[in-house]
């Protein structure tokens, strides 16, 4: 098919170079032209594992093009996802990008004689595509739903493995209003073996937020047990967790007699607290929708709130071993809002590090991908640093934020000399206790 792809962020590129690895012809339209030539030239403007080397065959096999010509993108191509930003303002998702891009849509279908597919594929709140977006498109077009198609398809890829999330979906969501591009959507994902659920816009939409926000409430459920059993003298959050996985609804036990948890467990971890471009803007965005349809939601309030305290937390667990913390050398390892990213959007480090320069500690900080955070977050006070080992040198406590596989392999027992006072603290419990030596003093998360 020809397809057209509005918006390179994540969930943008990884479509476009996801479909054009399946063969069909995809053109990239993004406003910004630096994006536009790294796109052309086979690389990716943000991290992502994988896409480089997708998107690397499928520009050289003239299967995927960018360029910021929106009308002879839809010119030359027959269906068209809008996947650009929806980023959270205090009054809700900012709509106007994607307003923007249906008003332009639909004055490039007035003059069109042929059926076109719009594609939402951004994140909006339930309801939009049959309002507000079928509103823009039908007053710039002139035309009804019926004489151009419009669907909604929600994304459920993840950062870090956003390709492979892609190409191998747990589901496929498709909200339509016509038979016709109902049909057209359907056969775009022919080649997919997972279970495709039909409906309508709204319902797609609402299947992201109540995913996302499932996910939300099972990590603010587990940093609450965390909590509960740091303050329960024998209580470990680590073995409670790990009894709870073994209940038969989490565990599958496979014709081996193996078990194994579904990957929703993985989403029972206590830690930091959830952070990224989703969980957070999404449950804002929810709660914000009920509120103005005077819906009370306080199970969802309750999620963001547990999830607000998780920074505070964690530095006075440090506090707790390490008292006051003015003039104390803290060393942050992890940037990111969780591994395999470079992306720091509402990070818990960030959360963490602003409560520590908060109390006089000097921040010292150290992560695989992201080398500095941009100034306006912090000012000058942060010392980056290049290494694990230089980030620890003379620190009076080293705390793991983000869970990089680095710093679960890392060489601890070495590694631990370079530091002033041998204190680890492990914000995501991801070492192996037995495997550090007895003068590490160990902090984790739900245990005293
Ligand atoms: C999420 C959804 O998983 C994805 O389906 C959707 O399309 C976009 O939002 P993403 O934000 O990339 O994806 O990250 P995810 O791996 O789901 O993690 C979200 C946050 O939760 C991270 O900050 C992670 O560190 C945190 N997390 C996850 C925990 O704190 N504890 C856990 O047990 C699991």
């Amino acid at each position: 098919m020809k397809i057209s792809v509005l918006g390179t962020g994540y969930v943008g590129l990884v479509t476009g170079a996801s479909f054009a690895s399946l063969g069909h012809d995809v053109i990239c339209v993004d406003i910004d032209q630096n994006k536009i030539n790294k796109i052309n030239d086979g690389k990716s403007p943000f991290f992502e594992p994988k896409l480089d080397d997708l998107l690397l065959t499928v520009v050289k096999n003239k299967k995927l093009k960018a360029t910021n010509n929106l009308n002879d993108a839809l010119e030359h191509s027959e269906l068209t996802f809008i996947a650009v930003g929806t980023p959270s303002t205090p009054a809700g998702i900012d709509l106007a990008q994607i307003k923007s891009a249906a008003k332009m849509v639909g004055t490039y279908l007035k003059t069109s004689n042929r059926y076109h597919v719009v594609v939402v594929k951004s994140t909006v709140v339930p309801g939009t595509t049959e309002s507000i977006i079928k509103e823009e498109l039908e007053t710039s077009s002139g035309k009804k739903i019926g004489a151009f198609g419009l669907c909604m398809n929600p994304e459920f890829l993840r950062e870090g493995c956003a390709v492979d999330d892609f190409l191998n979906p747990d589901r496929i969501v498709i909200g339509s209003l016509d038979e016709k591009s109902k049909s057209i959507m359907n056969q775009l994902y022919s080649g997919f073996s997972c279970p495709v659920v039909n409906t309508n816009p709204t319902n797609a939409e609402f299947i992201k937020y109540s995913t996302n926000t499932l996910l939300a409430t099972l990590i603010s459920f587990s940093n609450e047990i965390a909590t509960l059993c740091e303050n329960i003298p024998g209580a470990d959050a680590d073995t409670v967790m790990k009894g709870l996985y073994l209940d038969q609804r989490l565990t599958t036990i496979d014709s081996n007699k193996i078990r194994k948890n579904p990957s929703i467990v993985s989403y029972l971890y206590p830690g930091p607290g959830y952070g990224g471009s989703c969980f957070p803007k999404d449950l804002f965005a929810l709660r914000l929708h009920a509120k103005n349809l005077n819906i009370n939601t306080p199970l969802l309030d309750s999620v963001h709130e547990v999830n607000e305290t998780r920074p505070k937390k964690a530095v006075q667990l440090l506090e707790k071993k390490l008292g006051n913390l003015t003039g104390k050398t803290i060393a942050v390892l992890g940037l990111a809002f969780k591994q395999d990213t470079d992306d720091v959007r509402m990070s818990p480090s960030i959360a963490i590090i602003k409560l520590l320069l908060d109390r006089g500690a000097n921040v010292k900080a150290y992560d695989p991908l992201v080398h500095s955070l941009s100034p306006e977050t912090f000012a000058k006070n942060i010392q980056y640093t290049n290494e694990i080992s230089e980030c620890l040198k003379g620190a009076n406590a080293a705390c793991i934020i983000t869970p990089w596989k680095e710093f679960k392999d890392a060489d601890w027992n070495f590694l631990i000399s370079n530091m002033s006072q041998p204190i680890l603290f492990d914000m995501r419990n991801i070492l192996i206790q037995n495997n550090l030596s007895k003068n590490i003093d160990l902090i984790r998360i739900g245990k005293i």
